[in-house]
């Protein structure tokens, strides 16, 4: 059984001998540290959100009102962490969500392939996104044995889709996450104060550039006429999906397969019943629409609803005790957003992998310390909404 508490060990002895953690442990000074160091085509586009952003805030603050009761004289020497999903058993549930912007994090432009230096590093899957700097191939190459789920941006073209779904099973990904939220971006102000969508500079489109079906409708190849390349790329970009597509969706691959952006129950319902695997409640991290229910708050009722059905859950965690509230309330895995990007940008894999191990440390040592052995203990002991 990993002791990832054990973490906070390896920062107070490395302590003893004058050297200091590079890399903050806590979310709030890691975003100050990101503040400072991102350049501003950048930062921008990973900490802001839609609208005002008081969905996006209302993500992280609404965990304050959600509380755990510790439980004393358990042993809880050793914690289990782990978790079986779609029949692969992984040492916690922890698992980082799909970054489109991965690539442009490290200032090599190959952030993509550093965060799966770090899934590797940690055993924290990764869903790695369409928008990617390097192909998925070479990154399912480096998770190597690691396994990794393929994030699908359904684009209107049913052929390309088709390609992207089959590359990515053939690389060897382990599930393909559909991101329901996302045919269209939401209103986004910092970015369009600054008139800036990477995308249309070019940036992260490397798994179209690379695919023999989006090749084939250009004129010339992306090499020759990038702008040319780029204008397809947004023409095609995100299909309308609507329920009558999940049978076609269902019929492109037997890998499992996880809706993302759901927050309704009957979604949820519906979404199992057109074949879902598993249900991914989120709301993009508040990026998509500014609506200002915080995700947290509506997963209680998603996973009512999926009953048997995995459900998984972001938008928000900042802390591994963020981890833990969300497995209270029914979560089957937890995905980490923006922390693990900032970790990626101020001190690439390493720095990516720094920000998991504490989050899984934190998480760790608060099931330690509250008498809950396993995340089946969690889910019993509950989470009770207070007031603040
Ligand atoms: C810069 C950035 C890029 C993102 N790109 C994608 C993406 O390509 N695909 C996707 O499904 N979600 C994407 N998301 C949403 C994340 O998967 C996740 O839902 C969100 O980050 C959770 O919110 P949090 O980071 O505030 O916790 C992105 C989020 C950020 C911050």
């Amino acid at each position: 059984m990993p002791h990832f508490g054990d973490y906070q060990f390896d920062i107070y002895r490395a302590g003893l001998r004058g050297v200091l953690p590079t890399l903050p442990v806590d979310f709030a000074t890691l975003e100050a540290r990101a503040c400072a160091a991102m350049p501003p085509f950048l930062l921008p586009y990973v900490q802001g959100g839609c609208g005002d952003e008081f969905t996006q805030t209302q993500n992280a603050d609404a965990f304050h009102h959600w509380g755990m009761t510790p439980r004393m004289l358990v042993d809880c020497t050793t914690r289990d962490l782990s978790i079986d999903l779609f029949g692969m058993k992984l040492p916690s549930p922890l698992f980082m969500s799909p970054i489109g912007v991965l690539g442009i994090c490290t200032q090599d432009g190959h952030g993509d392939l550093a965060a799966a230096r770090a899934s590797v590093a940690t055993q924290v899957p990764l869903m790695a996104s369409t928008l990617s700097n390097d192909p998925l191939e070479t990154v399912a190459g480096v998770l190597g044995d690691m396994p990794g789920f393929f994030q699908l941006y359904t684009p209107t073209d049913r052929a390309l889709a088709e390609s992207l779904v089959h590359r990515a099973e053939a690389a060897g990904f382990k599930g393909i996450v559909v991101t329901l939220d996302t045919w269209v971006t939401g209103w986004r102000p910092r970015d369009l104060n600054a008139a800036n969508f990477p995308q249309l500079r070019g940036h992260v489109l490397t798994n179209y550039f690379s695919d023999p079906v989006f090749r084939a409708m250009l004129a010339s190849p992306p090499e020759q006429d990038p702008a040319a390349a780029i204008g397809k790329w947004a023409s095609i970009f995100g299909k309308v999906l609507t329920w009558t597509d999940l049978p076609w969706l269902r019929s492109l691959t037997k890998l499992p397969l996880i809706f993302k952006g759901i927050c309704h129950p009957d979604d949820a319902r519906r979404a199992i019943d057109a074949g879902a695997d598993a249900i991914f409640c989120s709301n993009h991290g508040g990026r998509q629409a500014n609506g200002g229910i915080a995700a947290i708050d509506m997963l209680p009722a998603v996973v009512a609803a999926s009953g048997t059905t995995p459900v998984l859950f972001d938008s928000g965690i900042r802390s591994g005790t963020d981890v833990i509230k969300a497995i209270a309330l029914g979560a089957h895995a937890v995905g980490l957003g923006r922390p693990y990007a900032y970790g990626l940008a101020l001190g690439g894999a390493a720095g990516a992998a720094h920000v998991l191990k504490c989050i899984l440390a934190e998480a760790d040592l608060l099931m330690a310390v509250n008498g809950y052995p396993s995340l089946g203990a969690v889910r019993e002991a509950g989470c009770q909404r207070v007031a603040n």
